[in-house]
């Protein structure tokens, strides 16, 4: 199994550029299961995540052509993916795929949709908490689906189409937006949703719906309508920058020191975490290439947050600040009100020195002067990540294990830092 070692206290200088975002590639790729026509989509990162999702789409039947790059383009460009699921031979995702990526359980809503009827099977437990799919279940039934749990999967049928219906989520959920949007395009008639999750993914996820012909108005906000149609077709789209790459180099920066333009990407779509930054004392300038990210010399002054919902603190980006508050001076207070059990990185943290209390959901973090190198464990993707930004400033060899779990959603990161200067290498093996 590959490890990443770092050694800190390099500061960063340079450029970095963002990748398409791993979370609207994810669906974009699924949406392409409503139409016969091929979907074209450009700036797609280079992910383990994304690699899977096309093993479990060709599982379907679903081709898809992975573009080369294009002349004088360059690998920073993104990949463009051909997707055709024009005969969609198997309404059944199975067990051993679902279970290695929880997005894919997502194909039941647009496999319900064209084909009327699908199987799919309950993810499974996860690493960070719970997370269960009763509201997308929900969501489903009110579009006039009939559902049953057999043997684990999920089976869904309307045989004689969905139709339109009010959906009112009780709690915002990115997961339930998207499958109610995919379900509605294609029901009978308008579809309401209320509570809707406001996140950049699910605004560019409908965006990519309306070029295929659906009529879908409100995405991005707390209300959305869908008025469904007979049929989508193909179109083009390019995936939006991915702001929890964006956010956790501008950690990265923040916590190793130096100054880095993060370009292919924008402030808007991370405006909450940039604030944060803001306040610990780092310089945030959006410029129109992109973010410049600076800190020279200065300390970092500690803050309070509490991951919510889209526009606020992203829960993706809480253990990348968490590991960069273990070195600011004085207290930092940081609440998780997303996900319960997403503070596994804390005890890795721990290791290489950082004082981190957890109560319940909300973790407090005293600053200290200096961290030290250890080896240390990824247990999720973004845990891991977290343990990266860390290593930079700890003093030392810092060996991060199982980095699969980067691979999954960091496109080459060693090498995106390693130009910027950070001492990082990837050990295969
Ligand atoms: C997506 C993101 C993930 C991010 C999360 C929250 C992708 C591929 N993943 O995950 O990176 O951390 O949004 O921003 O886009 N819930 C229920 N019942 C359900 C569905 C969700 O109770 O049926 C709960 C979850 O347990 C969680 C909350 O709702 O507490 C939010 O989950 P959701 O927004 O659906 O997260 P995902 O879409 O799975």
């Amino acid at each position: 199994m590959d490890r990443i070692r770092i050694v800190g206290g390099r500061r960063l200088e340079g450029a970095i550029a963002i990748s398409g975002a791993k979370n609207a590639a994810l669906p974009l790729m699924i949406a392409s299961l409503l139409t016969k026509d091929t979907l074209i989509l450009d700036n797609v990162p280079r992910l383990a995540d994304v690699s899977l999702l096309q093993r479990i789409l060709g599982n379907h039947g679903v081709d898809i052509m992975v573009g080369g790059k294009r002349p004088g383009g360059k690998v920073d460009d993104g990949q463009t993916l051909h997707i055709s699921a024009a005969d969609i031979v198997d309404t059944t995702a199975p067990y051993e795929l679902v279970s290695k990526m929880r997005a894919s359980f997502w194909v039941l809503a647009p496999l319900l949709a064209r084909m009327g009827e699908a199987r799919v099977s309950m993810p499974g437990g996860c690493a960070i908490g719970t997370r269960p799919v009763d509201l997308l279940i929900m969501a489903m039934q009110r579009l006039g689906a009939a559902i049953e749990i057999d043997s684990g999967y999920v089976v869904a049928r309307a045989p004689r189409g969905l139709k339109g219906g009010e959906i009112v989520f009780p709690k915002v959920t990115v997961s339930g937006t998207h499958t109610a949007i995919m379900a509605a395009s294609l029901a009978d008639g308008t579809t309401v949703i209320e509570n809707a999750a406001r996140e950049p993914e699910v605004a560019d996820v409908a965006l990519c719906l309306n070029k295929m012909g659906a009529r879908i108005s409100g995405a991005g906000t707390r209300r959305i309508v869908v008025e469904g149609v007979a049929k989508l077709n193909g179109a083009r789209h390019a995936v939006l920058p991915d702001r929890i790459e964006t956010g956790t180099y501008a950690m990265a920066v923040a916590m190793a020191g130096g100054e880095v333009l993060l370009q292919n990407t924008r402030a808007d779509l991370l405006q909450a975490a940039l604030d944060v930054l803001t306040r610990a004392g780092v310089a945030v300038t959006p410029t129109n290439q992109g973010i410049r990210i600076a800190r020279n010399g200065a300390g970092l002054d500690p803050v309070e947050v509490a991951t919510a919902p889209f526009p606020e603190f992203p829960t993706d980006l809480q253990a990348q600040l968490m590991a960069l508050m273990t070195r600011a001076r004085g207290t930092s207070q940081i609440v998780e009100t997303i996900f319960e059990n997403r503070f596994m990185h804390v005890q890795e943290l721990v290791r290489l020195g950082a004082r981190i209390q957890l109560q319940g959901e909300r973790a407090t973090i005293e600053g200290v002067e200096r961290l030290k190198g250890a080896p240390v464990m990824a247990t999720d993707l973004r845990a891991s990540v977290s343990l990266v930004i860390a290593a930079l400033a700890a003093e030392g060899e810092t060996l991060v294990n199982r980095v699969y779990h980067l691979d999954r959603g960091f496109e080459r990161l060693e090498e995106k830092l390693g130009r910027c200067g950070a001492a990082i290498e990837r050990l295969s093996g």
